[in-house]
């Protein structure tokens, strides 16, 4: 019989910790010393997989060469704005060059699905509030956006890849480990951010790091410590479990 009494953590603690982690949306300089990084990078590795496949890879990245990536996505992001935002000759200029154009392992959803977009506008609606961003102010959303590929100033940066042969499977398997490395961030006092925002451009990546070719670039997380700025107060709620749990079918 299991020892219904055994508890590894006090649920309390537990659910302290899982209840507080929230996205960090800017960062200290400070860097992440190596040994803590490390362990939370050995804590995400625990996470569980398909028949124990572990079919992800992670790249890290600080100091210089996380300023390399950074200045490297910040340029195809501007250069895709200037199109987006630009005129003709800008837009017939990236469609000639390509620079700035989307050359990522996954196609980033260009439009949500009905059902799913009202909680999308809830989310960026929140998070302009905070930012006192209006709306309307398309420069200044730009440079929210822009604030991705700087990694919100975090000293740190993982990319996390995922084996195309198991499809669905192994990005399911990568959502664990996401989540194992975010808690295991948040026990040690450091922030997070994952982002999709960093697999759009997937070149500066790939080019810094032995990616085996059969690794897609999922997704990037920033990791740092946490500023004091308003932005981190941003706390988007949740559905209630009622509107998650499914009504089972009368018999
Ligand atoms: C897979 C994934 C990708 C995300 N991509 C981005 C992103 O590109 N930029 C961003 O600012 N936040 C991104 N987020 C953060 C979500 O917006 C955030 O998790 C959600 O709004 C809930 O807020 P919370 O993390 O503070 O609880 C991402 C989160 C996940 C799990």
């Amino acid at each position: 019989m299991p020892d219904a009494t055994a508890r590894p953590l006090e649920p309390d603690a537990w659910a302290a910790l899982a209840r507080a982690r929230h996205s960090v949306r800017d960062f200290r300089p400070d860097p992440v010393p190596e040994p803590v990084l490390r362990e939370v990078l050995g804590d995400a590795i625990t996470a569980p997989s398909w028949s124990n496949t572990q079919p992800y890879r992670l790249a890290v990245a600080s100091g210089p060469l996380r300023d390399r990536i950074s200045g490297e996505l910040c340029a195809r992001f501007d250069a895709g704005m200037r199109a987006r935002r630009g005129g003709p000759v800008e837009r017939a200029r990236v469609a000639i060059t390509r620079t700035g154009l989307p050359d990522g392992d996954f196609r980033v959803p260009e439009r949500y699905p009905d059902d799913l977009q009202p909680a999308r506008v809830a989310c960026g609606r929140g998070l302009y509030e905070v930012l006192g961003i209006d709306r309307g102010d398309l420069p200044a959303r730009d440079r929210q956006m822009r604030r991705n590929f700087e990694f919100f100033g975090a000293p740190t940066v993982v990319f996390l890849f995922v084996h195309g042969g198991l499809r669905e499977y192994a990005v399911l398997d990568a959502g664990v480990l996401l989540q194992t490395l975010m808690l295991a961030a948040h026990a040690r006092g450091l922030g997070t951010c994952a982002q999709g925002a960093l697999a759009i451009w997937a070149g500066p990546v790939r080019s810094a790091f032995e990616v085996p070719p059969q690794y897609r670039l999922i997704c990037g997380v920033s990791l740092g410590y946490p500023s004091a700025e308003p932005v981190n107060a941003f706390r988007p709620g949740r559905a209630p479990l009622e509107d998650v749990l499914l009504a089972p079918r009368d018999a």
